[in-house]
């Protein structure tokens, strides 16, 4: 055996949080057969923390130096891989930055950074011939950057559809099988540790919408600013809305999804109805999915558990071995070139999908009438309604299912809508998938 090779690959690892003490128990756990595969060892040389005092989930071994200081990492000759798990933007970016100008290679977890600064970071591993690799940024466990960056390289992408935050899967989920209120749901979620204590990320849909940037981005080859990407979170959606969308045969969930249209981008992270049919459906509790379609390969449907520290670690592990498997030559976004063109993105409002619209209103004649002429005089064709319920203070749910109609005509529809007296405000909206 090459005596080069066999020497162990050194790691220096940034964050024992979660997915950093995940990743130390994998390591432990499964050292032989890490080694046994990849012909030489992975060993953790130091680890870099905020807290030298805090308890740890996971005991270091004998040859591993615990330090708050990230020069340690960066500047140390001896470790061969920066692995970046301490989430958050600028210290990250720093460390990253710092480990890619000193010659080293970087694995990631950090969605949040790549979403927002992912070309800068990608145009210095390019510029120095390193890996910048990231398969626990987007959907745990699920292989969704591999299977982009190399099992479908040959392929156009025509759609990527995903469930990809699992906090919101789960708040959703149980929303629906038992009937809770958001906040109640969502409460729910922070007992089991399924949400963090401050979860706006996940439920106002933008930890997804950092995913799908990083996943348009593996697929188009293209960046797209997070600012232009349309996001909306799941924090409207009610049981109410959830058992009607049953009614018609739907499940609500918070779906990232782009397809390409003739080389422009239709992209978008929203709560949207779901057929029961389809796969997506039955994605329950705080799991991922992800369905992607190749104009060779056709649909391809994975789906796995999108966080936790041992799934996170197994991705952050996947790509620590195939640098190393790979003699370290990076394959970074799967494209040469560097920095990467901007997407274009076809406006939101030009988005043609069936609609759900749910109305609160008078239980009185002609409001049914005055509704379907708006939507008539809009182009927007009905394809079910119902009236439903007992009228509470003198008021009745009228829901609607649309057939496919832009954007801008439900707008429209809504606008008219808004203005009528009769009509309670803040109707509710949803694109159907
Ligand atoms: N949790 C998941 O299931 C999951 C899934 C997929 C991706 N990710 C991503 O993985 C990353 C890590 O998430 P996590 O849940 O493991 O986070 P976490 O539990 O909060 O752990 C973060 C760790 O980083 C350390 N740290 C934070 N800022 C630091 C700084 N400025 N200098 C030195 N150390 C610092 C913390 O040190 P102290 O312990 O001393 O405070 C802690 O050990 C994030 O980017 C996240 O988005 C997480």
């Amino acid at each position: 055996m090459n005596q080069a090779l066999a020497a162990p690959v050194r790691i220096g690892l940034a964050g024992l949080g979660t997915v950093g003490s995940g990743l130390v128990a994998v390591l432990q756990q499964n050292a032989d057969w890490i080694t046994g595969r990849l012909g030489r060892a992975v060993t953790v040389k130091t680890v870099l923390v905020r807290d030298l005092t805090k308890p740890r989930a996971v005991t270091l071994g004998p040859g591993v130096s615990l330090t708050a200081d990230a020069e340690a990492l960066v500047s140390d000759p001896d470790i061969d891989i920066v692995v970046e798990l301490m989430g958050g933007i600028d210290a990250a970016f720093a460390l990253i930055h710092k480990a890619l100008s000193a010659g080293k290679h970087v694995v990631t977890a950090n969605k949040a950074l790549l979403a927002k600064r992912g070309p800068e970071l990608f145009a210095l591993a390019a510029a120095k011939g390193l890996g910048l690799y990231y398969e626990a940024s987007c959907a745990g466990a699920v292989p969704i950057v591999e299977t982009l960056k190399s099992s479908l390289a040959g392929n156009r992408i025509k759609s990527i559809i995903g469930i990809l935050n699992g906090t919101a899967n789960y708040i959703l989920s149980s929303m629906s099988e038992k009937g809770l209120p958001f906040a109640d749901a969502l409460k729910k979620a922070q007992e089991l540790g399924y949400a963090e204590a401050d979860p706006t990320l996940d439920i106002q849909g933008y930890d997804a919408a950092h995913k799908l940037i990083v996943l348009i981005r593996l697929a188009y080859g293209r960046n797209l600013p997070l600012e232009k990407l349309p996001v909306e979170g799941i924090t409207a959606v009610t049981p109410e809305d959830i058992r009607f969308a049953r009614e018609f045969g739907y499940a609500i969930k918070l779906i990232g999804q782009v397809r390409d249209l003739d080389g422009r981008l239709a992209a978008g992270v929203w709560p949207m109805l779901v057929h029961e049919d389809f796969l997506l459906a039955s994605v329950k509790g705080a799991f991922n999915a992800v369905r992607v379609e190749g104009n060779a390969s056709g649909p391809i449907m994975l789906h796995g558990k999108g966080a936790g520290d041992l799934p996170t670690a197994s991705a952050v592990l996947a790509d620590i071995l195939a640098l190393a498997r790979q003699g370290m030559i990076p394959n970074n976004t799967g494209f040469l070139t560097e920095p990467l063109p901007e997407a274009e993105l076809v406006d939101p409002d030009d988005f043609i999908s069936p609609h759900y619209i749910h109305f609160t209103v008078k239980d009185q004649a002609g409001v049914m009438a005055a509704i379907s002429k708006s939507m008539g005089e809009h182009g927007v064709s009905i394809s079910q309604a119902v009236q439903k319920g007992v009228p509470e203070d003198g008021y009745v749910s009228i829901v609607f299912l649309t057939h496919e109609a832009q954007n801008r005509a439900i707008t429209g529809v809504l606008t008219d809508t808004d203005a009528m007296a009769f009509i309670k405000p803040g109707t509710v909206h949803f694109r159907v998938l």
